[in-house]
């Protein structure tokens, strides 16, 4: 028997709402006919409370610090995945086959480069450009190149444009680092796997070939793993937003990149970076630090700290201090930083004020440090999200694409603003004029 609840409207009438369960047993009231049999809408401020799809991608249990993908546990993808598998994974449901592996494997290779036209683009953005601006405008500009690929009628175009994508993210992303610092752009090498070859990128010379040590490509796969997926966050919602206009995957995905930009989501490790550096240069205490946080002069946050859905701990940060430490120790790098930041989470975590509001690290809160120490500037923080958090933008955007109910996505609203107004022309509007109701015209309506 269908769940239901049963509400009691102002007029006392009763309205029977049905619950939608999920596969972990979460409860939905679901309230897809509310408006239309009753004439309400629910009014929800940031979303806090509202499930906007049904999705079999990515599960999160907020406050038992739970993450699965498809069903396994983050945890165990840490340790047994390549990120190509995870996006694999993410993309089509299930862990690939061996078959799956070479045929995927050779499409990224394939579809690495950039065409050669398009890398003169690049030199259109001024030096000082944020990577993320060229990022989101570079996969904007790839789907004047690959015009097939803009409706997607099959299963084997689905999977090029994904590869494509994945591929050529890696690429560009490079390729705007390489270009904001003056130097020739790498081409893709054809017998590197895909994290070899994004560094080989970043960091080769055409008279010199970087070669990065194997504890340096393990972690970069696994930074790029725990961002892979994060069921309907701020950006993977832009994503299904803009692809249920119909939007093709490159512009959706293009959308994606802007919303991850700002500083309370993927900006968040820039951000992170930038505060440890400051306090480190200010020579202020961390207690100091997290005293004018809890004052909230100047509005600032402990950033790299809380989140919407864990009110626990973030599994990611926890995989993420472990392999911070374990890679600077192989690398026998010591970054101060490191030190303020853990001097940071142990003040706050033992504060009230971040107790009582179930604020803890989140994976932006060493996440810096690991890039630092892979030599990855802190401009390109946000892209490496971005290049991470690919398979789950192209997940979300499939599963909207298969299905064949998908409608829209167009919220409603409470309206706040003046009520009908009376038209006051130019005319008297200049001479100071009130309308009929005696409403004194603004002086900033006059031309
Ligand atoms: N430092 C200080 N106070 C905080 C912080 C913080 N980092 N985060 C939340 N609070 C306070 C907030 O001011 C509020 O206090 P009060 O109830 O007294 O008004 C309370 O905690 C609840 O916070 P909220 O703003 O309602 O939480 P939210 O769910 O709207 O925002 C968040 C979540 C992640 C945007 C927020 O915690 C934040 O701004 N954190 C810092 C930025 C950051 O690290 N972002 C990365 C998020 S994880 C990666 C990703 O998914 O993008």
């Amino acid at each position: 028997m269908t769940e239901k609840a049963t509400l009691t409207m102002p007029d006392g009438s009763t309205y029977e709402v049905p619950v939608t369960v999920g596969s972990e047993g979460e409860r939905a009231l679901n309230i897809s006919r509310l408006r239309a049999d009753t004439g309400y809408i629910t009014l929800d401020d940031g979303y806090g409370n509202t499930g906007s799809c049904e999705s079999a991608i990515t599960f999160i249990d907020g406050e038992q610090g739970i993450l699965r993908y498809r069903g396994y546990p983050v945890e165990d993808i840490a340790k047994h995945c390549s990120f190509i598998e995870t996006a694999q994974l993410l993309i089509w449901g299930e862990l690939p086959s061996a078959e799956d592996r070479t045929r995927f494997s050779d499409l990224l290779t394939e579809n690495s480069t950039l065409p050669e036209d398009f890398r003169r683009h690049f030199a259109g953005f001024p030096q000082h450009a944020h990577p993320m601006s060229i990022l989101s405008a570079m996969i904007n500009a790839l789907q004047s190149y690959d015009l097939p690929g803009l409706v997607i009628n099959d299963d084997e175009e689905f999977e090029r444009v994904s590869a494509a994508l994945l591929s050529k993210v890696r690429t560009i992303a490079a390729a705007a680092y390489k270009s904001s610092i003056g130097e020739p752009i790498m081409y893709p090498r054809y017998d590197l796997r895909y994290v070899e070859n994004f560094l080989h990128m970043m960091f080769s010379k055409p008279y010199r070939d970087y070669v990065p040590s194997a504890e340096a490509t393990s972690a970069l796969n696994l930074f790029l793993l725990l961002h892979a997926d994060h069921e309907q966050n701020c950006s993977t919602s832009t994503v299904r937003m803009v692809a249920s206009g119909e939007a093709s995957l490159y512009a959706s995905v293009s959308a994606g990149v802007c919303a991850l930009w700002g500083k309370l989501h993927g900006g968040a490790n820039q951000a992170v970076m930038e505060m440890l550096t400051y306090i480190r240069e200010s020579g202020m205490s961390t207690k100091d630090y997290i005293a004018k946080v809890k004052s909230r002069e100047d509005g600032i946050k402990l950033m790299g700290f809380g989140h919407r859905v864990y009110r626990n701990f973030d599994p990611r940060a926890v995989i993420l201090q472990d392999a911070c430490e374990k890679l600077l120790d192989s690398l026998h790098i010591t970054d101060p930083r490191l030190d303020i930041a853990r001097e940071l989470a142990q003040t706050a975590l033992s504060d009230d004020y971040f107790i009582s509001r179930k604020l803890y690290p989140n994976v932006d809160f060493f996440s810096g440090i690991i890039l630092t120490a892979l030599g990855i500037p802190v401009e390109m923080f946000t892209v490496l999200f971005a290049i991470g958090r690919m398979p789950g933008w192209i997940a979300n955007w499939k599963e909207m694409h298969d299905d064949p109910t998908g409608r829209i996505y167009r919220p409603r609203q409470v309206y706040t603003g003046p009520t009908e107004r009376e038209w006051v022309n130019r005319f008297q509007r200049e001479r100071g004029m009130t309308d009929s109701r005696g409403f004194k015209v603004p002086d900033d309506l006059r031309p």
